[in-house]
């Protein structure tokens, strides 16, 4: 049986780790849970709730860290909360190891095993471990809804008796999970939308949701490893700019989502276009973590320049609380029977899933991109 623990996270998260409803599962599987109180707060789960499912609701959060087999959480932990696990204890959350380097240190020297959601790897028996998708499916639906609460009209086609209003042009720009979902949102809101990626797979996902694929001349795939995209050359990037600006400037409002893993996201919103944008129309930059799509998007503001509103708001999921942690507790549910099988601690290296995740094991870190950048200091 493990002793599992869900602290609060901190002041600006609404997400939690755990729901009532997963805590009944981890229960009914032979586990026993302690969730910190409030920590469910933020995402409409009182501590009642939780009492009710079984677990504990406990104060002392500190102690709390020291007697767990099992924390789980959404953020990385501070160096603080990881140096209070138990030695050998297990942690899960998304980790973004090489931008936290120092709870990666102190997950170590407490010989702590850290398990990076976001280094699931990205195969068919770990989709529903994926944490970095069920996130990023809520951020593209949310993405959408804050470009229509900030535009000046509306996105469907509207007859009335006043005349008929012409529906809201969108492009996205990046289809992976997040712009997917973006751009079935925009549809059901019966916006008319036009999608660039570098990936040759997005062309027919993209039209299967009803979209346009903006096609880009001589583009070859860029689809790399784990169906990510590999960084375009600056020449296509070039190409690729022709074409999206003409959809821009004719647009009401823009989602960008581009990354390429490991790099800054690219630029594909420059300052010249925004300025050449319709007034009132809005881009949203989703990937304003990574540097931003969009040459004038400020990291978590809301911002307006030549009449464009330019939302670069973070955390998007946890703008939606309820269903963002009801996925991400569903993916550590699956973790927790991944790692703690019938309650027994299992650390598998040789399960794919296991060896990709684990940063950290034992006292040593894993992970060799981690290990280079904790070895340079
Ligand atoms: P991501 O968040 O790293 O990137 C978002 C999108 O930006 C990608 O579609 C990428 O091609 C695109 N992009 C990069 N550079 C661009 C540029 N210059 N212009 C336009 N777009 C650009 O990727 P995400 O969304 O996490 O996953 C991408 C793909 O991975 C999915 O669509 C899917 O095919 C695959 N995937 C596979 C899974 C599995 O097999 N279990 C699970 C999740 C995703």
């Amino acid at each position: 049986m493990a002793t599992v623990f869900v602290p609060k996270e901190a002041a600006g998260e609404t997400r939690v780790a755990a729901t009532p409803e997963t805590a009944r599962r981890m229960i009914a599987e032979g586990n026993s849970l302690s969730v910190e109180s409030g920590a469910g707060t933020g995402a409409c789960f009182p501590d009642e709730a939780y009492t009710a499912a079984g677990a504990t609701v406990v104060t002392d959060g500190p102690d709390a860290w020291g007697s767990a087999d099992l924390v789980l959480k959404v953020n990385p932990p501070t160096g603080d909360e990881a140096s209070r696990l138990k030695e050998g204890a297990v942690l899960a959350s998304f980790l973004y190891p090489l931008a936290n380097l120092g709870a990666i240190r102190a997950l170590a020297a407490r010989k702590a095993v850290g398990f990076a959601l976001d280094r699931v790897p990205r195969i068919s028996r770990a989709q529903s471990m994926d944490a970095l998708s069920s996130q990023a499916s809520i951020a593209g639906y949310k993405a959408v809804l804050l470009a229509a609460d900030h535009l000046p009209r509306v996105m469907p086609l509207m007859m009335t008796a006043a005349g008929t209003l012409t529906p809201a042009r969108i492009v996205v720009l990046g289809a992976g999970v997040a712009g997917l979902q973006a751009i079935a949102t925009a549809k059901r809101l019966g916006a008319v939308v036009e999608v660039s990626d570098v990936r040759a797979a997005a062309k027919e996902q993209v039209e299967s949701l009803g979209a346009r694929f903006i096609q880009v001349e001589g583009a070859e795939d860029l689809s790399g490893e784990g169906g990510y995209a590999k960084e375009a050359s600056a020449e296509f990037l070039q190409r690729q700019q022709v074409e999206v600006r003409k959809r821009i400037v004719a647009a009401d409002a823009v989602i960008t989502t581009a990354l390429v893993p490991g790099r800054k996201a690219p630029r594909l919103v420059t300052s010249d276009m925004v300025r050449d944008m319709r007034p009132g129309s809005v881009i949203v930059d989703m990937a304003v973590e990574q540097g931003g799509n969009c040459e004038d998007s400020e990291d978590g503001q809301i911002v307006t320049k030549h009449g464009v509103t330019i939302i670069g708001l973070r955390n998007l999921p946890g703008r939606v609380p309820v269903h963002a942690s009801e996925v991400y507790s569903r993916n550590l549910l699956e973790v927790v029977r991944l790692l703690f099988p019938k309650g027994v601690r299992t650390i598998d290296l040789a399960d794919e899933i296991t060896a990709g995740a684990v940063v950290t094991l034992e006292g040593a870190i894993r992970a060799p991109d981690v290990a280079a950048a904790i070895a340079k200091g």
